[in-house]
């Protein structure tokens, strides 16, 4: 059976590129195949981050997952740091992954340039341990937003060379993109939306929160509404209201031919107060139910480390540690 994987750090709360880029993937995903989802708190610590805080965060994303609507009776949803395999195949990926492969990457650049005190190793290695997270349940498909390309590469690099070093054990790993796998910033189209900044949507955000945030999203010159190259801002606005409003982007932009960017806001913050509605109701029946929460994840783990045990001792054989 075709087995997929993915996860998200917990950095902070989620946003609608996390759900349009990956998680609304899952959801669809999880009834075809079998699924493991989870939240990679590993990874989240490898930048500044507030220790009294991280077990709200990790608590939140999860919360999220289910909101969002991940089904526990066919999923399992993990904790990364609760499955210890994960970082034990990520040392053993270290010893055969070249520095150079690591180093040059643009995440790495970017966030060591963003904050230079912070070159930690984890922060080099973080793709090394993303490889890890899959292939140590041998996924074959991952669904992730296309920032996360590079990282799927290397992860298959990791694959070649360990079955030309050790013999033949993992396959290729294929990346599984949705049509949000890039949504970007409201203030800045160039930049892609992220969970620190102030300009993204979060799938939470109060409807007046989202009002002023659309209202304030950045436009292009003109007043065209259309999307094209040399319109990032337009088309992602574009973008956002098609994946809520499931119209295509050509209806949307023959209905707003004749108005003007500020009718077009209106709408779209509405369309997506309304769309979203969905979530902040369930997350707060949710919130209420912290046992099955927590039974929801002891299951995931307990049936995930399963698999990540059997496959570990497999390849501990094959480099001749067993
Ligand atoms: P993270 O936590 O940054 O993001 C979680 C998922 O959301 C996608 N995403 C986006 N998609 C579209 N538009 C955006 N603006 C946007 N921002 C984020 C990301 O591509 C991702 O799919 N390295 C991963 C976490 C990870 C992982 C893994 C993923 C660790 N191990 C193994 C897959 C498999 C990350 O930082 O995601």
């Amino acid at each position: 059976m075709t087995r997929v994987f993915s996860g998200v750090r917990s950095s902070g709360r989620l946003h609608i590129g996390n759900y349009f880029g990956a998680i609304k993937s899952w959801i669809d995903l999880q009834n075809k195949h079998e699924s493991i989802f989870a939240v990679v708190d590993y990874h989240a610590i490898t930048t500044p981050y507030n220790p009294k805080g991280m077990k709200r965060m990790v608590w939140d994303t999860i919360l999220d997952f289910l909101a969002a609507g991940l089904n526990p009776k066919k999923t399992s949803i993990i904790i990364q740091s609760q499955i210890p395999e994960h970082t034990e195949l990520a040392w053993i990926f270290n010893t055969l992954t070249p520095v150079s492969w690591l180093d040059r990457l643009p995440t790495y650049r970017e966030k060591i340039e963003a904050h230079p005190q912070n070159a930690n190793m984890g922060l080099l290695d973080y793709p090394v341990l993303m490889a890890a997270d899959i292939l140590i349940y041998k996924a074959d498909i991952v669904p992730v937003g296309e920032d996360q390309i590079a990282h799927i590469d290397l992860a298959n690099e990791i694959v070649k060379r360990f079955n030309y070093l050790y013999g033949p054990t993992f396959s290729r790993i294929k990346p599984f993109f949705s049509k949000g796998a890039r949504i970007m910033s409201l203030s800045d189209p160039t930049k892609k939306m992220s969970k620190t900044g102030g300009e993204g949507i979060g799938l939470y955000d109060e409807p007046e929160e989202i009002r002023d945030k659309i209202k304030k999203a950045v436009t292009d010159s003109g007043r065209e509404i259309i999307m094209r190259e040399d319109k990032p801002a337009i088309s992602n606005l574009l973008l956002i209201y098609h994946l809520f409003s499931g119209k295509s982007i050509k209806a949307i932009e023959k209905k707003y031919q004749d108005k003007g960017y500020a009718d077009f806001k209106k709408d779209l913050a509405e369309i997506i107060v309304k769309g979203l509605e969905p979530f902040r109701q369930k997350r707060k029946e949710l919130e209420k139910k912290p046992r099955y929460v927590k039974k929801v994840v002891a299951s995931g783990v307990d049936r995930a480390r399963k698999i990540a045990s059997k496959n570990l001792l497999e390849i501990k054989r094959k480099i001749g540690l067993i």
